[in-house]
């Protein structure tokens, strides 16, 4: 089997993925048909995602990447002989999830909640949008990145049709990982079906162990899809696309895409990006992620039912 020339070796969750051409590729910029709403909802509908390159403001990401690095360095978890907007880890910390820097950030908020982003997907939905309050924001450390998921188990209690937006901030070159579509998974619903409309915070109000573990916060289950992307590939076929990207770059995707991260191979740089997510305002909207305080996974967003 030919390889991909373009892509050098790639790993997700620790694994190497299989580098034949038609089990993994480079995701397809849109921007080409940005002016052009129906290709859009074509593509999306085909694809299972858009991909655009240097749609967002490049200087207004980077300004963001700067006010969480600043962050991170008064938190002492950046290397204290660097600048901090190079995102070079101090030795000896880990991270991953760090949502607390894109809280009442207004830069981070400019470049998510204002401008362009909100201008395309109102074109894309067709009607006045709203986003989610609540910001997932991610400074991944070396080492494995996110396992394959859809996004639904974490935020389906509303609509089904919104769409989780990945942003870079920073340039993103294959060394540093990140974000990856499984092409055409959104239409396998025949493998999708048992696990994508689970919920991560339901748990069966008639059975003690399950509300005993709702009420230390626990989730019913992970909302994991696997832990083993190629076999993930295998079992839905289908290719896993990725790209180098770039600082003002976006990927946008709906709720059944099965999506993972490819491997942060640095010795010592971190990957930041964020995840926010964009609905049709006239659809129900899933309570954990909005208001000033959003419940979120912790107790407040738990929901029993008799099972
Ligand atoms: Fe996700």
């Amino acid at each position: 089997m030919i390889q991909t020339a373009a892509l050098p070796q790639l790993w997700s969750y620790g694994h190497p993925l299989d580098m034949d051409d038609d089990k993994v590729g480079l995701l397809r910029p849109s921007n080409d048909a940005l002016e052009d709403v129906d290709e859009l909802r074509r593509r999306l509908d085909t694809d299972g995602y858009l991909f655009m390159r240097g749609l967002l403001d490049r200087d207004d990401v980077l300004a963001a990447r700067r006010s969480m690095t600043d962050r991170l360095a008064g938190q002492g978890l950046l290397h204290p002989d660097r600048d901090p907007v190079d995102g070079i880890i101090a030795p000896g910390q880990t991270l991953t999830f760090k949502p607390d820097l894109a809280s009442k950030n207004p830069l981070v908020e400019k470049v998510l909640y204002s401008g362009r982003l909100v201008e395309f997907y109102t074109r894309l939905f067709g009607e006045t949008i709203r986003h989610y309050d609540f910001t997932w924001l991610r400074c991944m450390g070396p080492g494995k990145g996110t396992n394959p998921h859809c996004d639904l188990p974490y935020m389906g209690r509303g609509t089904h049709k919104h769409m989780t937006c990945w942003v870079p901030y920073g340039d993103v070159p294959f060394e540093l990982g990140g974000l990856m579509v499984l092409e055409g998974s959104h239409k396998r619903m025949d493998l999708l079906e048992n696990y994508v409309f689970r919920d991560v915070d339901g748990f069966c109000a008639n059975k003690p162990n399950q509300v005993a573990n709702a009420r230390n916060g626990g989730w019913t289950f992970t909302g994991t899809l696997s832990h083993n992307p190629p076999q993930v590939r295998a079992k839905f076929g289908g290719r896993w696309l990725t790209t180098e990207f770039r600082a003002g770059d976006f990927l946008t995707f709906g709720m059944f895409l099965v999506h993972a991260a490819t491997d942060n191979r640095t010795a010592d740089r971190l990957r930041i990006s964020s995840d926010s997510r964009y609905q049709r305002a006239s659809e129900p909207i899933d309570e954990r992620w909005v208001g000033v305080e959003p419940p979120g996974h912790t107790l407040a967003g738990k929901r029993g039912r008799i099972c």
